[in-house]
């Protein structure tokens, strides 16, 4: 169980997490939501150790991670993937996760020994490109070599900032069906933020809403789409009746107010 409570962060002036306590058990795949600004991008650089929190505790099956250290996140068991791509584009792809592999041998020898770079790239579905410069790849491709690398880490935990984001329709569906098989074949917890609901819906058993820094509402959709606060931030988007038929909102929930 990935365990992250009562985590507060402040950039000068700005409470970008109050009190965000937020937990994930192991083969679970949670929906990280919210307006821009809410804090998500915050709480996975937090949870992952590439940013120091100001209070609170993040544990894995109740050992305590040392905060602000990228490479005790990864000890623990935690890996994620970035918003904005931070792959190393002068390397072909193979050597991406090669590079991230050796670094989990180095910090998780048994779970890392059990991790194929060649299995993790045809999963990612980029066993064609191997050998590709990853500064040329395909926007889409870059975006799954991300979660390759992060795979190669051997994560019990994996964070997704908007792996979506910038995918057309037709890679969206299928970036669906490799995440899904991803947590199947891994069995790993993935906490995925993306503001494409739908896909979020689908893919997601439990939704956490954020608004403001803060944990506005946690539950499967169903209940998340009742629920009035939810509601009131995506204005404008009524409330499915069943998860599949979720307001399709695209990256259109900065307040207008
Ligand atoms: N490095 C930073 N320095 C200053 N402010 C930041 C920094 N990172 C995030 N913020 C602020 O913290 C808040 C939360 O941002 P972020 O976590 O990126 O939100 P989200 O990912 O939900 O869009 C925003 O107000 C943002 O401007
Ligand atoms: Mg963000």
């Amino acid at each position: 169980m990935l365990e992250v409570s009562d985590i507060g962060k402040r950039f000068g002036g700005v409470a970008a997490l109050s009190g965000v306590s937020l937990s994930c058990a192991q083969g679970e795949l949670i929906g990280l939501i919210g307006p821009n600004g809410a804090g998500k991008s915050t709480l996975v650089n937090v949870i992952s150790g590439f940013l120091k929190p100001d209070t609170g505790r993040i544990r894995v099956d109740g050992a305590e991670v040392a905060g602000n250290d990228a490479m005790a996140g990864v000890r623990a068991g935690i890996a994620r993937t970035f918003q904005t791509s931070r792959l190393f584009g002068d390397m072909s792809v193979r050597q991406n996760v090669e590079v991230a592999h050796s670094r989990c041998l180095e910090l998780r020898r048994s779970q890392g020994a059990a991790i194929d770079p060649d299995a993790l790239l045809a999963e990612c579905g980029l066993t064609h490109e191997a050998d590709t410069l990853a500064a040329t790849l395909a926007y889409g491709s870059q975006r799954l070599l991300e979660i390759a690398r992060a795979l190669a880490l051997a994560p019990a935990y994996l964070l997704l900032d908007e792996p979506a984001a910038g995918l057309n329709d037709a890679e969206t569906a299928a970036l669906a069906g490799r995440i899904a098989e991803i947590r199947q074949k891994h069995g790993c917890g993935i906490v995925v933020i993306d503001h494409d609901l739908s896909f979020i819906n689908t893919l997601c058993e439990r939704l956490v809403v954020m608004d403001h820094g803060k944990v506005i509402a946690s539950g499967p959709p169903a209940v998340i789409w009742k629920d009035p606060q939810v509601i009131e931030i995506y204005v404008g988007a009524s409330p499915p009746t069943t998860p599949a038929a979720a307001p399709a909102v695209s990256g259109n929930t900065n307040r207008t107010h």
